[in-house]
């Protein structure tokens, strides 16, 4: 039971109702650990609101009594951003959006539907499927990302590679600022160009300029017809070359993962199943949509490509058994250890050149730790994730993050900055765009109330 006295306590009370201010430890544990286990804090109150207008009471209750907000969705996210900080000087609340999971009537002339903060993404797809459309945007963790979350980080996932990430979905949103204030821009024109774009701004700001409340979000046709294939190749550099010929000769082309031997051969051990496909160094998942069958298309891409050897899934479970492969790379990873998880991104002409160097840059600072590398070979996204490092020690984010942009890579692709990596925002980022950054937090947030320690160093 908060402290009746505690004006902190009060003002989140009057905000969001006694009922959803949780100061319990055990109450609020589910929202102060993230989905690694690595990243926890303890936040002083984890609250709930119902809509915008708690959300916006709650914030200004927070800037009044020297809190910190931090905003959580789903709490899937992997560098630290959506928890209470471990050093955390000011009393911290978690503000947890997942009761804000409205989702409007879908617009079938603009293909663009509103929805809540707290919407899961699965939600969203099943609520796009019933219309005909689709959301366009999937990842592993759909059952519980919310699109709060998934547009404050600007996620991606496998389908960015057709569609882009959450940025190229968010036709407009609505976000309270750091002094309570409401920004909306919802009206969903796609072609509103009166001044800045706020609302862009807010796409991948990590809840450091405000907290999301709701999107207008653009659907894309759905494509009912779907095949995947999943490719086991001698090399990376066969991967990438394929992917050359996959772009111009496949349309349909949705999205191109890639995995491992090693990755696969722990997915195997902790799903207790046979490998559905001959042991290669690098397997690459395809997967093709259209409005009609791409099976032919797809076997004839992949001949040209000089591939011999590929499982064709052509079917719903078949395609989400392969997946599965793909997909269970975290939690199979999870299963074996707390990993440092370092999402990172490079360029397709050296993504062979970092995935060779990533083992030997590891060992050089943690001996023993093993290595599992995995990601989204259409967008030289790759998963570095590494097991048997010390939870705390860091120098092998150094060393992997400097690997990436020695190569010409971004230390972040698609789980964003948090607090996990802003010490080497510098790596990639300008002096000058850094502090055009800090600018511009410092305007609309002085008394840094949100997301203090995320993504700005
Ligand atoms: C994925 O691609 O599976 C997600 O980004 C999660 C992860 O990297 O573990
Ligand atoms: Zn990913």
């Amino acid at each position: 039971v908060p402290d009746p006295t505690d004006p902190l306590a009060a003002g989140l009370r009057a905000a969001v109702g006694d009922a959803h201010v949780l100061a319990d430890p055990e109450l609020r544990a589910g929202y102060e650990t993230d989905w690694t286990g690595r990243f926890t804090g303890t936040a002083r109150f984890v609250v709930r609101p119902a809509d915008t207008a708690e959300v916006a009471a709650a914030v200004r209750a927070c800037a009044a009594h020297g809190a910190a907000v931090i905003p959580q969705g789903g709490n899937t996210g992997m560098v630290g951003g959506g928890v209470p900080r471990p050093d955390g000087a000011r009393p911290q609340v978690v503000l947890s959006l997942t009761r804000l999971d409205a989702l409007g009537a879908v617009d079938p002339v603009t293909a663009q539907v509103d929805a809540g903060a707290g919407a899961t993404l699965a939600a969203l797809q099943a609520h796009a499927a019933a219309a005909g459309l689709d959301a366009g945007l999937d990842f592993g963790a759909r059952d519980s990302a919310t699109l709060g979350g998934i547009v404050a980080a600007d996620a991606g996932g496998a389908r960015a590679l057709r569609h882009g990430t959450a940025r190229a979905h968010v036709a407009g949103l609505e976000a309270v600022l750091a002094d309570g204030a409401v920004v909306s821009r919802r009206n969903g024109l796609l072609k509103d160009n009166a001044g800045y774009d706020v609302p862009a701004l807010l796409v991948g700001s990590e809840g450091t300029l405000g907290v999301v409340t709701a999107v207008r979000w653009r659907l894309v046709p759905r494509l009912p017809a779907r095949v995947a294939a999943l490719v086991p190749l001698p090399s990376v550099e066969r991967a990438v070359a394929l992917l050359g010929v996959l772009r111009s000769r496949l349309p349909a082309l949705e999205a191109a993962d890639f995995f491992l031997a090693a990755g696969l051969q722990l997915l195997l051990e902790h799903q207790r199943i046979a490998a559905p496909v001959a042991a290669a160094p690098v397997y690459v998942l395809l997967e093709c949509a259209d409005r009609a069958d791409p099976t032919a298309e797809l076997a004839g891409a992949l001949e040209a490509a000089g591939i011999e050897d590929a499982v064709v899934a052509d079917d719903t479970a078949s395609r989400e058994r392969l997946w599965r492969l793909r997909e269970g790379h975290a939690e199979a990873i999870a299963a074996a250890g707390v990993p440092h998880k370092l999402d990172v991104g490079v360029p397709a002409a050296r993504l062979a050149e970092f995935l060779a160097r990533v083992p030997e840059t590891v060992a050089a600072v943690a001996p023993r730790a093993r290595t599992i590398l995995f990601g989204h070979l259409g967008d030289g996204n790759v998963h570095v994730n590494v097991l048997g490092a010390e939870p705390g020690d860091d120098r092998v984010d150094e060393a992997v993050l400097r690997l990436a942009a020695d190569v010409g890579g971004t230390i972040s692709a698609e789980h964003g900055v948090g607090i996990a990596k802003a010490r080497w925002l510098g790596l990639v980022r300008g002096e000058a765009e850094i502090a055009a950054m800090a600018a511009v937090k410092r305007a609309l947030d002085p008394a840094a109330v949100l997301n203090p320690g995320v993504l700005l160093p």
